[in-house]
């Protein structure tokens, strides 16, 4: 399995280029930190790669395929998982009724009454377990503090069967323990050899998660490779860091 390419990806929204002739790779069973400034076309890209938009040109190469769009079938056969920078729960959903749908609607095409199984109960008490919300289970969606909704976003992730995951800003407003709780679990997925893609704006984090990092800037790419080598940059310090 290969990692993902982004060919000459190009998204135009009115007169702006939010992406914007993009030739990227991202490898296999790492962790690719996606940084740059606000409005650097970070989450346009991530929605272009799961299919929320269609490019105006360019292609997706995932595994041996190459794609002008992704469509949701697509994206189960390719077991692509994600989360929200502002999150999709609903509300007026349980926090198990909102783990369950992310099953159904993102792995097996099916309903919530169909594929409430045995087996989809042991990975929803896994799950919960992980993102620290089995005494909470039960709750709507509205009722979870704001950290916490996070945290069942991260697990609508979580509980797919993916291969690759696609981060958008997952740490952004928790505490420092939540923030612990993030990281390990994001640790394991690492170490699962998963293919992870992480927007974050906080450095110290971007730095003990990615194996390498692509810094965006008005959707083009400013510079790509090891950690340490992009943050030592001139044009990344300059354009992001603001130093
Ligand atoms: N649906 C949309 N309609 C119009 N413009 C959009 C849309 N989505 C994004 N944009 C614009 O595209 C550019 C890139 O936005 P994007 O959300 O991808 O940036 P980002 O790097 O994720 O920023 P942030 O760090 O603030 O989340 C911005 O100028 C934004 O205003
Ligand atoms: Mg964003």
């Amino acid at each position: 399995m290969n990692g993902i390419k982004i060919n000459h990806l190009t998204k135009v929204f009115g007169g702006v280029r939010a992406v914007d002739d993009l030739t990227i790779s991202i490898a296999h069973g790492k962790a690719t930190g996606l940084i740059g400034p606000n409005g650097s076309g970070k989450t346009t890209l991530m929605n272009l790669i799961t299919g929320l938009l269609k490019p105006d040109c360019g292609t997706i190469e995932i595994g041996n395929d190459t794609f002008d769009s992704i469509n949701p079938q697509t994206l189960r056969d390719l077991r692509i998982a994600r989360t929200f920078q502002d999150g999709r729960l609903v509300d007026q959903l349980s926090v198990d009724d909102n783990l369950l749908l992310a099953i159904a609607e993102n792995e097996t095409g099916k309903s919530l009454l169909q594929i409430n199984t045995n087996s989809m109960q042991e990975r929803l008490d896994k799950t919960l377990k992980k993102i620290g919300l089995t005494a909470h289970r039960k709750k709507m969606a509205e009722e979870l503090s704001y950290g916490q909704r996070k945290l069942l976003e991260l697990g609508r992730a979580l509980i797919q069967d993916a291969d690759i995951y696609l981060l958008d800003e997952p740490f952004s407003g928790l505490f420092a323990k939540q923030i612990d709780n993030v990281l390990n679990l994001i640790t394991g997925l690492k170490e699962s050899k998963k293919t992870i893609v992480i927007i974050e704006h906080n450095m110290g984090l971007i730095k003990q998660i990615a194996d390498r990092l692509i810094v965006l800037d008005h959707g083009q790419l400013l510079a790509s490779g090891s950690p340490n080598v992009v943050l030592k940059n001139k044009s990344v310090q300059q354009a992001y860091l603001g130093v």
